[in-house]
């Protein structure tokens, strides 16, 4: 049983994950306006990702008898000024991802929840994962300067990857 705090926490955080989702489908979205078909596809990719997200903690919830909440999804940004502007921007944004997810194993811990800060755990492996992707490709980003035959292999390199669904229903 979840206290109410974490109840409205958890719920809020369903909405930070939606957020990310739409932040990504924008962002897909000026991708493909600009002809980078696979940074497109990357962030199609997380997009997807961040809809999963967010249903782990929905399914969490009900498997919890908590109420669910779905708050309004604030809008995104739609303009960048270059590819590297866009991925500064995805690191920053899960950066503030990390801390949500950090100041909700905060309020697990404060209110002994065994079963919620187990759960958290997987988000908490995840984070390191997200932020460790996006400086990688900032990294590249970097190297690759304006070089337009660099950007284009990074294009290619961008476009393999692929989407595997997540078990949503999966408590750890
Ligand atoms: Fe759901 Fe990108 O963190």
């Amino acid at each position: 049983m979840l206290n109410e705090n974490m109840i409205e926490a958890l719920n809020k955080q369903i909405n930070e994950e939606f957020f990310s989702a739409y932040l990504y489908l924008s962002m897909s979205a000026y991708f493909d306006s600009i002809g980078l078909k696979g940074f497109a596809n990357w962030m199609m990719v997380q997009y997807k990702e961040e809809v999963d997200h967010g249903m782990k903690f929905y399914n969490y919830l009900l498997s919890q008898g908590a109420n669910i909440k779905l708050l309004p999804i604030a809008e995104t940004p739609y303009k960048w000024n270059s590819p590297l502007n866009v991925y500064e921007e995805t690191l920053k944004h899960e950066q503030h991802i990390t801390k949500c997810i950090n100041d909700l194993v905060d309020i697990a811990e404060e209110s002994k929840d065994r079963a919620t800060f187990n759960f958290l755990q997987w988000y908490v492996d995840e984070q390191i994962e997200e932020e460790e992707n996006d400086r990688e490709i900032i990294d590249k980003l970097k190297l690759v300067g304006d070089n337009k035959s660099g950007l284009f292999m990074l294009d290619k390199d961008l476009a393999t990857r692929t989407y595997t669904p997540l078990n949503t229903n999966e408590e750890v």
